[in-house]
C-alpha cells in the first residue's frame, strides 16, 4: 500500500454579496467530487473554502440596507453555508476573508514581498468623488461612450459598441453612487513588481500545472511582457489596512487568495493531525489544487504563484480550470428563467440529480457546460433510475420473499464481478484526472451489462417455476452485489444514494477497495426506493420560480426613461420633497404601436383620466407585439418636461424595471386602479 497522500483543495471563494446559482454550483460540484473520491480512497484530502468579503462593492452593498459590512457578511455567509450544504458540498471548513488568520497571513506575505524589494509605489490620477469622497473603481464611474455617444456607460467599457477605454475618456463622467461629477485626483498607490517573476512563471506555467488552453492563453499575457500590478486601495475601503501606511488598504484580490490559506490555518486549530506550515512551506511534499472558473485565471496562474514565491511559500500544484454554465445552450437569462439560484433548485429538486448530470458532461477541459433541461431529465431518469437503482429494486425483493433478506448462492456471473473490478483502475484513473464524464460513463457501461446479465436470467420467470428457487437466489444475490459495486464507483457523485444504499445492504460506509470484495450469506435491511424519477413539471415549476426571482429582485429598481432603462445601481438618496414633487399617475396604454425607423421605442397613447398623452418608450425589445399592451394599466411620470425626439414629443415617462433586452418589466398597478388616479 503506498502512503496516503496529502491534498489541499480548493474552490474559488464567493464574493459575500450575492447569492449562489447553478453557475457557481458547477464549480463547487465537481471540486466536491474529486475531494470525496480521494478521501474515498483513503488519502488525508482537505476542502477548504471561504467568503469573499472585502472590497467597495461589499462596502457599498451593507450601506445601502443600512447595516454594517460584517452583518451583510454573517447573512450572506449563512445563506451560502446552507446553500452548499444541502448541495451536498462537504467544505472541511468554510471560513471568511475578513478574518484574524487572514489579516495576519496577508500582513505576513505583504511584509516579506517589501522586505524582498517586490514592492513598488508610485502616485496615481484617478478619478474622485467629492461628495462621497472616495475613489471611484471604473464600474462605479458612468458617462457618455467616447465612441459611440452611448449614455450611460460603465468607465472601462461600453456596453453598446464593446469599446474599451480609460475612465478619464468617458464623456461627461457621473459617480454611479453619488452622482456628482468626479475630479482627478491623486493618491499614492502601492504595486506588486509582478515582472520580477516573470521566468519563474514562464517556467511553472509549463510544468504541467494548468491545462494546455490555459497555459497557452498566459504565454500570450507572458510574452507581452507583465506590468506591475496595483494592490491598494484607500480609504473609505472595507479591507486590510497596509502595515505601516494609515489609510491605504489591500485590494481585495491581495487577499482574497490568501483566504484560501487563513480558512485552512483556521481548520488547523481544532484539526491536530493537519499541519499548517508542513502544508505551506517552500518545499512541501503535499499537494495543493484549486479549481476555479477561467475568468480568474491570470489572479491563479500569475499574481498568486508569484507571491507565494515572493514570500518563501510553496506553490500550487496544479490549477483546475473549467467553463461557464450555460443553460440550454445560451447563456442564463433571468427573462427566460434559466438564471437558476441554488436555492430556488433545491426547493423543487434532489440536489443528486444535478451532480450526476454535471459529473456526466464534465471533462477535462475549459469548456462551457450545457444543463439542457430535456436531457437533465432523461438522463437522470434513465442512468440513475432506470439502470443503476433498477438492479437493487428488481433483486431485493426476490431475497427478502424467498430468502428472508439473507444473500445466498456463490458467485452466479464470475465474468461480471471480475469484469467489474477490473474497470476499478481505469474509473479511478478518469476520476483523478477530472474527467468525470468518462468515469460515468464507464460505469452506466457496467450497469448495462449488470442489466443485461439480469434480464438474460429473468429471476422473475425461474420464480414462478418448482425448484428453481436456489438459483432466483444466486441470481439476486449477484445482482445485488453488482448493484454494490456501482454505488462504491458512484459515491463521490451520489452520497446520499451511497449512504441510503449502505443502509439497505446493510454494511458500514464503504470504501474505494472494497469493490474488490463480495457479500455472502449476508443479511441485507428493508429495501426503499432510492431514487425516483425527476418529474418534468417539478423543472418547469422552478424554471417559473426563477422568474419570480427576478421579479422579487427588481422590484425597487430603477424607472424606465423615454430612451433606455436606467441601469445605475446605486441611486443616491433624495429628499422627500424631490421624491413628492414627481406627478405619478395611473395610465390606461389605449394606443401601441412600433415606431417606423426606431429599433427600440414604442410609441404609446395613454389615458389619465382628463387627457391623452403621447409617449415614446424604450421597451420595445420586451413587447415584440405592441398590441398586447391595448387596454392595459401601467404607471407614469406625467410631469416630465416634454421631450423632443425625433420621432414627436414625449409627454411623460411610463415606469419599468428590468436591466433591457427582453428584460424589461412594465409595472402595473393592482385590478381595480382607475386611470388618471394619483400614486402615493
Ligand atoms: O471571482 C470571484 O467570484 C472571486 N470572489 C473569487 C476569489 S477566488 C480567490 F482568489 F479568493
Ligand atoms: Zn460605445
Amino acid at each position: 500500500m503506498s502512503e496516503p497522500r496529502q491534498i489541499l483543495v480548493t474552490s474559488a471563494l464567493p464574493y459575500a454579496n450575492g447569492s449562489i446559482h447553478l453557475g457557481h454550483m458547477l464549480e463547487y460540484i465537481q471540486t466536491d467530487m474529486w475531494v470525496r473520491f480521494q478521501k474515498l480512497r483513503g488519502n488525508q484530502c482537505t476542502y477548504v473554502c471561504a467568503d469573499d468579503a472585502h472590497g467597495s462593492a461589499i462596502m457599498l452593498r451593507a450601506e445601502k440596507e443600512g447595516i454594517t459590512p460584517e452583518q451583510l457578511i454573517a447573512d450572506v455567509q449563512a445563506e451560502h453555508s446552507s446553500d452548499f450544504a444541502e448541495f451536498l458540498v462537504d467544505f472541511d471548513n468554510f471560513h471568511s476573508t475578513h478574518s484574524d488568520e487572514n489579516r495576519e497571513l496577508s500582513s505576513m506575505i505583504y511584509t516579506r514581498l517589501r522586505d524582498a524589494g517586490h514592492i513598488a509605489n508610485r502616485s496615481v490620477t484617478q478619478y474622485f468623488d467629492p461628495e462621497k469622497g472616495m475613489f471611484l473603481a471604473d464600474r462605479f464611474i458612468k458617462g457618455t461612450c467616447p465612441k459611440c455617444a452611448a449614455e450611460d456607460q460603465y468607465g472601462d467599457n461600453c456596453e453598446k459598441c464593446g469599446a474599451t477605454y480609460a475612465p478619464t475618456e468617458l464623456k461627461n463622467p457621473k459617480s454611479a453612487i453619488s452622482g456628482a461629477t468626479p475630479v482627478l485626483k491623486d493618491s499614492k498607490h502601492f504595486f506588486f513588481k509582478l515582472p520580477d517573476f516573470q521566468a519563474m512563471l514562464q517556467q511553472w506555467t509549463r510544468s504541467g500545472t494548468l491545462q494546455d488552453a490555459v497555459a497557452n492563453k498566459l504565454a500570450e499575457w507572458l510574452d507581452s511582457g507583465l506590468q506591475e500590478w496595483d494592490i491598494s486601495r484607500d480609504a473609505p475601503y472595507f479591507g486590510f489596512e497596509i502595515p505601516d501606511e494609515p489609510g491605504k488598504y489591500f485590494y481585495v484580490w491581495l487577499d482574497a487568495p490568501i483566504g484560501y490559506m487563513a480558512s485552512f490555518k483556521n481548520l488547523c486549530a481544532r484539526r491536530p493531525e493537519l499541519d499548517f506550515d508542513a502544508y505551506w512551506k517552500a518545499d512541501s511534499t503535499t499537494e495543493l489544487y484549486h479549481f476555479i472558473g477561467k475568468d480568474i485565471v491570470n489572479f491563479h496562474a500569475l499574481f498568486w504563484p508569484a507571491m507565494l514565491e515572493g514570500a518563501g511559500l510553496r506553490k500550487p500544484t496544479a490549477i483546475n480550470v473549467h467553463g461557464y454554465l450555460t443553460v440550454n445552450g445560451a447563456k442564463m437569462s433571468k427573462s427566460r428563467g434559466t438564471f437558476i439560484k441554488a436555492r430556488t433548485y433545491l426547493d423543487h429538486l434532489a440536489p443528486e440529480y444535478l451532480r450526476y448530470y454535471y459529473a456526466a458532461k464534465l471533462g477535462r477541459g475549459v469548456d462551457d457546460l450545457d444543463l439542457n433541461l430535456e436531457d437533465f431529465i432523461q438522463k437522470v431518469n434513465s442512468d440513475l433510475v432506470g439502470k443503476v437503482v433498477n438492479i437493487a429494486s428488481r433483486c431485493a425483493g426476490f431475497i427478502h420473499k424467498g430468502n428472508a433478506g439473507v444473500m445466498v448462492g456463490g458467485d452466479a456471473a464470475p465474468e461480471l464481478t471480475e469484469a467489474f473490478a477490473a474497470a476499478a483502475p481505469s474509473i479511478a484513473e478518469a476520476y483523478e484526472a477530472r474527467d468525470f464524464a468518462r468515469a460515468m460513463r464507464e460505469i452506466m457501461a457496467l450497469a448495462d451489462r449488470a442489466n443485461a446479465w439480469i434480464a438474460d436470467k429473468a429471476p422473475w420467470s425461474l420464480a414462478k417455476q418448482e425448484g428453481k428457487q436456489d438459483e432466483v437466489q444466486a441470481i439476486c444475490a449477484q445482482g445485488v452485489n453488482l448493484f454494490r459495486q456501482l454505488v462504491i464507483f458512484l459515491k463521490p457523485v451520489l452520497p446520499v444514494l451511497a449512504a441510503d444504499a449502505e443502509a439497505f445492504l446493510n454494511v458500514a460506509p464503504l470504501r474505494w477497495d472494497d469493490h474488490q470484495s463480495r457479500l455472502e450469506n449476508h443479511q441485507l435491511n428493508a429495501f426503499k426506493p432510492l431514487m425516483s424519477r425527476i418529474e418534468p413539471a417539478k423543472v418547469e415549476a422552478m424554471i417559473a420560480a426563477s422568474k419570480e426571482d427576478l421579479l422579487a429582485s427588481q422590484a425597487p429598481s430603477a424607472p424606465a426613461g423615454n430612451g433606455e432603462l436606467s441601469k445605475d445601481p446605486l441611486a443616491a438618496e433624495i429628499e422627500f420633497d424631490t421624491f413628492a414633487a414627481v406627478d405619478l399617475r395611473v395610465a390606461l396604454i389605449v394606443k401601441a404601436e412600433a415606431v417606423p425607423g426606431a429599433d427600440k421605442l414604442l410609441q404609446l397613447t395613454l389615458d389619465i383620466g382628463d387627457e391623452r398623452r403621447n409617449v415614446f418608450s424604450g421597451i420595445k425589445s420586451a413587447y415584440p407585439d405592441p398590441s398586447l399592451l391595448e387596454g392595459r394599466l401601467t404607471m407614469m411620470v406625467a410631469n416630465l418636461k416634454p421631450r423632443k425626439m425625433r420621432f414627436g414629443i414625449s409627454e411623460g415617462m411610463v415606469m419599468a424595471a428590468g436591466p433591457g433586452g427582453e428584460e424589461i418589466y412594465l409595472l402595473s398597478p393592482d385590478s381595480g386602479a382607475k386611470p388618471g388616479q394619483r400614486i402615493k
